[in-house]
């Protein structure tokens, strides 16, 4: 009760927040669609009017978009003009090394319209990104355009993961580590940067692995980086020969079943002590967030038949398909906050 013996007001402020995120979403990708953190590279800034003059738009939505921008920690003010943040500038120029764009572009030409369709998926148990009773796949029959944005959308997910997961798991005793749908190899190619004496396979579809090859041959690691084509169910056994097998976002998009199936994969195809990780946005084993792994796993309702699972249930699938003394660690990127390890013993 307050003082005066009313009942305390709930500010509906977080609900604004939840409400409008849309807003803060849209302004980013349309900011980067016109080119906005590109035209700020060079660092001499833009004030609205030259903006406006420079792509052709009145100055009130120049001005805005600036404004909105700034208020969304992508622009600062410096003299009286506006110039890139230190993240939009790193990650929002295209072809910095770690651009983050191509994921804000599948969201918005892939995503945002599927998501629109949330309410007919949680009423369905089924995806609103595809068509599964005329696509084999989500990626089935998809116009070419989209199935680059598609990749660059994984790629720039997945480089910084890949980073963090170098640091956050041991890798100390792994020379050759099987990437089971591994899709461009961008975890691959940061665990290859930060640890010298690795090497990586790619193994995915047949259809993905010279996009993966493109990407090493780029990066500059095509020597320590290389493909096997395959498809994790459909095939008896998985490459053998490696110590460690690496799951990058990959077990989120299928069910239960399938994951148990791919583990049991995984296991068999490691010599003992080999190590396997299990890199994804975990739910906690409350299962009440964090929101960035509840919310994707909303999106694996959207685009798949999976969900973003917890470490109890990866543990509890890893014991059964034969794997020992299974390890947590938590890290932050935008496409995993942590990984599960364990042994074949
Ligand atoms: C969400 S992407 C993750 C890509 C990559 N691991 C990363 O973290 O960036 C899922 C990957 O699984 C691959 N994949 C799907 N079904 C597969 C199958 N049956 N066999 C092999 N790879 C498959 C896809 O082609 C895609 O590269």
């Amino acid at each position: 009760m307050n003082g005066d013996g009313s009942a305390p007001v709930i500010s509906p402020v977080p609900l604004m927040e939840i409400s409008t995120g849309f807003w803060a979403s849209k302004t980013l990708a349309v900011s980067l669609e016109l080119g906005l953190f590109t035209l700020l590279s060079d660092g001499r800034g833009l004030t609205a009017a030259e903006l406006a003059e420079a792509l052709r738009i009145s100055e009130r939505p120049a001005e805005m978009l600036l404004t909105g921008c700034a208020s969304l920690g992508l622009l600062q003010r410096r003299d009286g003009r506006y110039v890139n943040t230190p993240l939009a500038d790193e990650c929002l120029v295209p072809g910095r090394p770690y651009y983050f764009g191509g994921w804000v572009q599948m969201l918005d030409q892939r995503l945002y319209r599927a998501w629109g369709e949330l309410e007919r998926a949680v009423r369905t148990n089924s995806p609103t990104s595809w068509h599964p009773g005329a696509q084999a796949h989500l990626l089935d029959g998809i116009d070419p355009e989209l199935l680059d944005v598609f990749w660059d959308a994984m790629h720039s997910l997945s480089a910084y993961s890949g980073r963090r997961l170098a640091h956050a798991v041991d890798l100390s005793g792994v020379r050759w580590l099987l990437d089971v749908g591994g899709g461009s190899g961008s975890v691959d190619i940061e665990l290859c940067r930060c640890h010298p004496d690795l090497r990586a396979t790619v193994f995915d579809l047949p259809e993905v692995c010279p996009i993966a090859e493109a990407k090493a041959r780029l990066a500059g690691v095509a020597d320590r980086i290389g493909t096997a084509p395959g498809d994790f169910l459909a095939d008896a056994a998985l490459p053998a020969g490696h110590d460690a097998v690496l799951l990058s976002m990959v077990l989120h998009d299928w069910d239960e079943d399938r994951v148990r199936e791919i583990l049991r994969k995984c296991h068999d195809a490691l010599p003992p002590d080999g190590l396997i990780i299990i890199s994804e946005l975990l739910v906690n084993d409350e299962k009440t967030g964090p929101a960035p792994a509840a919310l994707m796993s909303l999106n694996m309702l959207i685009e798949t038949s999976g969900r973003n699972y917890t470490p109890a249930e990866y543990t509890a699938w890893l014991s059964a398909a034969g794997f020992s003394d299974p390890r947590v660690v938590w890290f932050d990127s935008p496409g995993a906050n942590g990984a599960i390890t364990a042994r074949r013993p």
